[in-house]
């Protein structure tokens, strides 16, 4: 695949995250990419749950969002568009409301993720698959 050397890469975030915590990931969607994802996971662990996986598919043109819990996927919710092209850069904001996760991709809204697991479980930012990873910054 598509995938490049620096992924997958992991940010530990030790304190976890509030409402409030920003993050920003920056990078470039290789030109045969298939998929690639940011997980918020609880902790570091291998089958760690995930509060939220972000999952721009260019596979299908869909940004597919979702929980795991013990190792099962839960329900999936999707973007309202697809911001995403293959050869192109990209902005992603993962913010952390008092509601949920709210992605934004370059100017616009994507989604707002209702809470299943609260962010003061998250751990670690994990960015993985087929991308070519520029940052990972959290504010
Ligand atoms: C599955 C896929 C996983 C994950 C999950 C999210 O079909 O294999 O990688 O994206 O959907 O619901």
């Amino acid at each position: 695949m598509a995938g490049s050397s620096n992924v997958p890469h992991k940010t530990s975030l030790p304190e976890g995250i509030r409402v409030g915590t920003v993050m920003r990931i920056r990078g470039v969607v290789p030109d045969k990419a298939g998929r690639f994802h940011v997980n918020l996971l609880c902790s570091e662990e291998k089958d760690a749950d995930a509060a939220l996986h972000f999952n721009p598919r260019l596979d299908q043109s869909v940004v597919v969002f979702n929980t795991k819990e013990q190792g099962s996927w839960g329900k999936e919710e999707r973007g309202r568009d697809f911001p995403f092209q293959r050869g192109q850069p990209f902005d992603v904001l993962l913010i952390s409301t008092k509601e949920g996760f709210k992605a934004v991709v370059g100017d616009s809204e994507l989604h707002n993720f209702h809470y299943r697991i609260q962010p003061e479980h998250v751990r670690v930012v994990e960015v993985g698959g087929d991308l070519q990873l520029e940052s990972v910054k959290i504010f």
